[in-house]
C-alpha cells in the first residue's frame, strides 16, 4: 500500500483487544491509528515492539484528584502529579470527579475543577460529577443542562456525613438520570449501619485505624447495595455499584443481572491485593491507616469471590477509585493528625492505586492464569470506554480511534516501591509486592508521554473529553 508516510509505526508486536489477540505493524497519523496490518512500510517514527503486547491505553474510570476534603486533610496529588502517576501506569485516561460542595452550585463545582484541570493533565481526563446537594435547582437545571454538555455520568454517595443522599434524594437524582440518560454511580455502604457501629466501638475503646473495617462492615455494603439496586428497578434507570469489596454485595448484584436489570459493577485493586489484617499494621497501630478505605478491604474468601467475579461477567469494570492522602504531618492519616489519634472515624478515606492498578490486576490475574488478557483489557479499558461513552474513540485499537497505546512487557518483573511512584502520595499501600509484568511506555494520541527508560516525557498534553450519553449497556 502507498499513502502519506505514517507519523509513526510500531511495528512487530502483538495487539491485544478484548475480544482477540494478533500480531500486527499499526499505524498513526495525525493522533489516530490509521492502519492496522501485518507489514506497513516506514513511519517518520519507528518503534520497535517485538516481545512486546500492544494494549489499548488503560482508562482508569474512578479516581480522586485535588478534592477539597473541608476537613483540613490534603489530598496528595493535584491534576499534575495524579495524571503523571496514571501515564507511569499505562493510562490514557483518567475519569476523576468534580464534587459539589453543599449549598455549592452543580455548575461551579464543574467550572472549579475545570480550572484544576486546565494545562496541568499528562492524559487526557473526563469528569464524573459528585451530587451531594440535590437541591430543585440542581434537579431541574443544572443536572440536565451539564448532562446535555457531556458530563454524562455521575456518583451519588449513601454514606458519610457531608455526602450522604436519603433515600428519597437518591430517587429524585435516579429520575434525573433515568430522564437525561445519564449514568449513576452508586457509594452503596449504609450510613446507618455504620454510623451505630462507630458508636458501639469507639464506646469500647476500640479506636484503632484497624476498627474502620469493622465499622464499614460487610452486611451495611450488601443492605446498601440492594437498596440502589432496588430503586433504581424502581426507577428505571441503569446503576454502576462502585468499589465493591467482596461475595455479599457481589450476590446483590448477580441476582440483580440474573433478573435482566441493568446493574454495573466494579471492583477494585484494594480488593483483590489487600485483606482487613493490613489495617491491623504492625500491632493495631496507625500503619493500619495507610489502608483504610471504604468500603475497606475483607478476607481471603472476599478476595477469591472478586476473583470469579471478574472471570464470569460479574464485574463490568477494573479501576483504582484512587484517592490519595499523606500518611505523616498533620493533615495526613497517620499519626500526627490529632484528631485521627483519637478515633478511625477521623481518618481520611481513600488509597492511593493509580499507577498500580494495571500492573496488580496485570500479575496477579494474567501472569497467574486467573484471568485472559482479552478480559484485562476488557475491565480495564473497553468497558469503561463504552459504559462511559468514549468508546471507540478510547478504549479500541481501531482505525480511527485515538492513537492511545500503551506499550506492554509481559515478562518485566518489577517491585513496587514508594520511591518509583510518581503521585504525590508518602506511601504505596501495595509496598513491597512483586510483579510480573509492566508497562514499558504509554502513547497518548500517538505521542509517547512515558517511557520506563526516561520517564514522564514531554509537555502536559492532555485534553478535557466532552462524553457522549451512556449506550448504558456492554
Ligand atoms: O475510601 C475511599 N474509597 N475514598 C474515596 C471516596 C470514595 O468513596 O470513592
Ligand atoms: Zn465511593
Ligand atoms: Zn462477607
Ligand atoms: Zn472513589
Amino acid at each position: 500500500m502507498s499513502g502519506p508516510r505514517p507519523d509513526l509505526v510500531i511495528r512487530g508486536g502483538t495487539i491485544i483487544t478484548a475480544a482477540d489477540r494478533f500480531r500486527a505493524d499499526l499505524a498513526v497519523t495525525g493522533g489516530k491509528i490509521t492502519q492496522i496490518a501485518a507489514r506497513i512500510e516506514d513511519g517518520a517514527e519507528e518503534i520497535d515492539a517485538t516481545g512486546l503486547l500492544l494494549l489499548p491505553g488503560g482508562i482508569d474510570a474512578h479516581v480522586h484528584l485535588a478534592q477539597e476534603q473541608g476537613d483540613g486533610t490534603v489530598m496528595a496529588d493535584d491534576f499534575d502529579s495524579g495524571t503523571r502517576s496514571a501515564v507511569a501506569g499505562g493510562n490514557t485516561t483518567v475519569l476523576p470527579f468534580a464534587l459539589q460542595r453543599r449549598g455549592q452550585s452543580l455548575r461551579q463545582a464543574v467550572a472549579d475543577y475545570h480550572a484544576l484541570a486546565e494545562g496541568n493533565c499528562w492524559c487526557d481526563v473526563s469528569f464524573h460529577m459528585i451530587i451531594t446537594d440535590p437541591t430543585p435547582q440542581v434537579l431541574g437545571q443544572e443536572l440536565p443542562a451539564l448532562v446535555r454538555e457531556g458530563y454524562t455520568s455521575f456518583k451519588v454517595f449513601m454514606t458519610y456525613d457531608d455526602m450522604v443522599l436519603n433515600d428519597a434524594e437518591l430517587l429524585e437524582v435516579f429520575d434525573v438520570a433515568r430522564r437525561e440518560g445519564a449514568l449513576v454511580m452508586v457509594h452503596a455502604e449504609g450510613h446507618d449501619a455504620i454510623k451505630f457501629m462507630t458508636r458501639k466501638l469507639e464506646e469500647s475503646g476500640r479506636t484503632a485505624p484497624y476498627f474502620h473495617a469493622e465499622a464499614h462492615a460487610h452486611i451495611a455494603e450488601r443492605e446498601a447495595t440492594h437498596r440502589a439496586i432496588s430503586h433504581a428497578e424502581l426507577v428505571d434507570v441503569p446503576v454502576v455499584i462502585v468499589h465493591v469489596s467482596g461475595r455479599d454485595p457481589m450476590e446483590q448484584i448477580q441476582w440483580a443481572k440474573r433478573r435482566g436489570l441493568n446493574v454495573f459493577a466494579e471492583t477494585c485493586p484494594q480488593y483483590i491485593a489487600l485483606t482487613k489484617e493490613d489495617l491491623k499494621g504492625l500491632n493495631m497501630d496507625f500503619e493500619g491507616a495507610k489502608y483504610v478505605c471504604s468500603p475497606p478491604p475483607r478476607d481471603r474468601d472476599s478476595q477469591e469471590a472478586i476473583w470469579q467475579g471478574l472471570r464470569d461477567g460479574t464485574f463490568d469494570l477494573f479501576s483504582s477509585d484512587h484517592c490519595p492522602f499523606y500518611f505523616d504531618g498533620e493533615g495526613g492519616t497517620g499519626k500526627d493528625n490529632p484528631r485521627a489519634r483519637t478515633s478511625f472515624k477521623w481518618v481520611p478515606n481513600g488509597i492511593p492505586g493509580v499507577e498500580t492498578r494495571l500492573p496488580i490486576l496485570y500479575s496477579e490475574g494474567v501472569s497467574k492464569g486467573r484471568i485472559s488478557l482479552e478480559r484485562f483489557v476488557a475491565l480495564t479499558s473497553s468497558n469503561p470506554a463504552k459504559l462511559y461513552g468514549m468508546y471507540p474513540r478510547k478504549g479500541a485499537l481501531v482505525i480511527g480511534a485515538d492513537a492511545d497505546i500503551t506499550l506492554w512487557d509481559p515478562e518485566r518483573r518489577a517491585v513496587v516501591r514508594q520511591e518509583d511512584m510518581h503521585h504525590g502520595a508518602d506511601y504505596t499501600p501495595y509496598e513491597g509486592m512483586e510483579i510480573t509484568g509492566w508497562p514499558v511506555r504509554t502513547i497518548l494520541r500517538g505521542r509517547t508521554v512515558y517511557a520506563a527508560s526516561e520517564g514522564v516525557t514531554q509537555e502536559a498534553q492532555g485534553q478535557y473529553l466532552a462524553r457522549e450519553k451512556s449506550p448504558q449497556r456492554l
